[in-house]
């Protein structure tokens, strides 16, 4: 390891959405935060070097995107998950969320029905519900320990109408990595019934050894053709802040819709840091995200080896990817209120809440393993103490 992901950065007082609002969000500011998907990381050293050379500049005036950037993309895509991307189908976003919201407010009608896979990151339901569309739910069900989907009920929302579907690959909270088969079955129903994908793949990169990611566009040209990808460089190497993201679409009319969309709006402005952070991150940062993976790897081996010796009774499900772990905590027989309470006055950490996942997520949690070591130990210590006291 070059890097040491067991310093804590301060991030206290630096107007952080994940360390500066315990005492508003969860009633103390000495709660321990490992809820909100950021990282307590360093961003890689190139990307940090680039942002001071920005900053240096000292007038920040409107920016424009090179080629340079497009072409990290471009080559990262190739190199790290073999999907050849053309230069033209990039379109950059302020964030994937954005995007979301965008493609749901232009590919489907008012009133609509839009397909997600419950339980799932929380604004897929608020794009769809702040855009006046009618949320249709495939939920997924657990067999051999993980998330699955129940493509028959799919097939019964498709035949109800359903248009459009926010796919989440891999899965947030549930660290699924979609095998080809079961996305290649999916994208088939799709294309059986006329229906756009919007395949949310931010976690892509975020993947443990013996799983492989698949791009959904990638499957065939056909699903490429019906296919809108939501990417950022942002989860991957800790720049959410920076609000940078990028949709890849094949498809040229569907293109021009969202470009013309956020033209509209006067959101498809270049950034003054952004682009060179992210062009940084991607053609700099890959030993930079080998080292973190097996940081966050021995960080998800030691949590759960950590419940089945002190929490034998809560149900981890073992994630193939991402910096997530979804745990069942229902054997507690606590409803919301008992777990907001078990966590923030008694344990003192904050962890997320699964209901905000949707109603499968009651009784569910999710860790943010994004963090030092030590911190998870403390963390979780606080977590086993607090139920045994209970
Ligand atoms: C599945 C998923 N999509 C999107 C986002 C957020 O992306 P952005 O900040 O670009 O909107 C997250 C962040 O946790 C996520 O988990």
């Amino acid at each position: 390891m070059t890097i040491n992901f067991d310093e804590l950065i301060d991030r206290r007082n630096t107007r952080s959405y994940k360390w500066d609002q315990s005492e508003k969000l969860f009633g103390s500011a000495d709660i321990l935060p490992l809820w909100v998907a950021d990282m307590d990381f360093p961003s890689p050293s190139a990307v940090q070097e680039v942002l001071k050379k920005r900053a240096d500049i000292s007038a920040y005036g409107y920016a424009v995107r090179g080629d340079s950037y497009f072409e990290s993309i471009v080559n990262w895509y190739s190199r790290r998950h073999n999907w050849k991307i053309e230069q033209h189908w990039i379109t950059d976003s302020p964030s994937v969320v954005t995007s979301l919201s965008l493609a749901v407010e232009l590919f489907t009608e008012p009133g609509g029905q839009v397909v997600l896979q419950s339980p799932v990151y929380y604004p897929f339901y608020d794009v769809i519900e702040s855009n006046d569309r009618v949320l249709a739910k495939n939920p997924l069900v657990i067999r051999n320990g993980r998330y699955e989907m129940d493509l028959d009920h799919l097939e019964s929302l498709f035949k109800d109408g359903a248009k459009l579907l926010l796919l989440c690959s891999p899965h947030n909270p549930g660290g699924r990595v979609w095998d080809r088969e079961e996305l290649l079955q999916l994208g088939e129903l799709c294309l059986r019934y006329g229906v756009i994908v919007v395949s949310d793949e931010i976690h892509c990169d975020l993947v443990f050894p013996g799983h492989v990611h698949t791009p959904f566009a990638t499957l065939s040209p056909e699903i490429a053709d019906i296919t809108i990808t939501t990417l950022a460089a942002t989860k991957t190497f800790n720049l959410p802040g920076l609000q940078t993201s990028f949709m890849i679409t094949s498809n040229n009319k569907m293109r021009a819709k969202l470009e013309k969309r956020l033209r509209t709006l006067s959101i498809h402005m270049a950034h003054h840091f952004a682009q060179d952070a992210v062009e940084a991150a991607f053609n700099e940062g890959e030993q930079w995200l080998e080292e973190l993976l097996t940081y966050v790897h021995g960080n998800l081996t030691y949590t759960l080896d950590f419940f089945q010796e002190h929490l034998p009774q809560i149900e981890p499900l073992k994630p193939d990817g991402t910096y997530l772990l979804w745990f069942d905590c229902r054997a507690l027989g606590l409803d919301k209120r008992g777990l907001q309470e078990l966590m923030f006055k008694k344990a003192k950490v904050a962890f997320s809440e699964g209901s905000v996942f949707g109603s499968e997520g009651e009784g569910w949690l999710r860790i943010n393993l994004a963090c030092p070591r030590f911190i998870l130990e403390k963390a979780l210590t606080q977590f086993a103490d607090a139920v045994k006291r209970r």
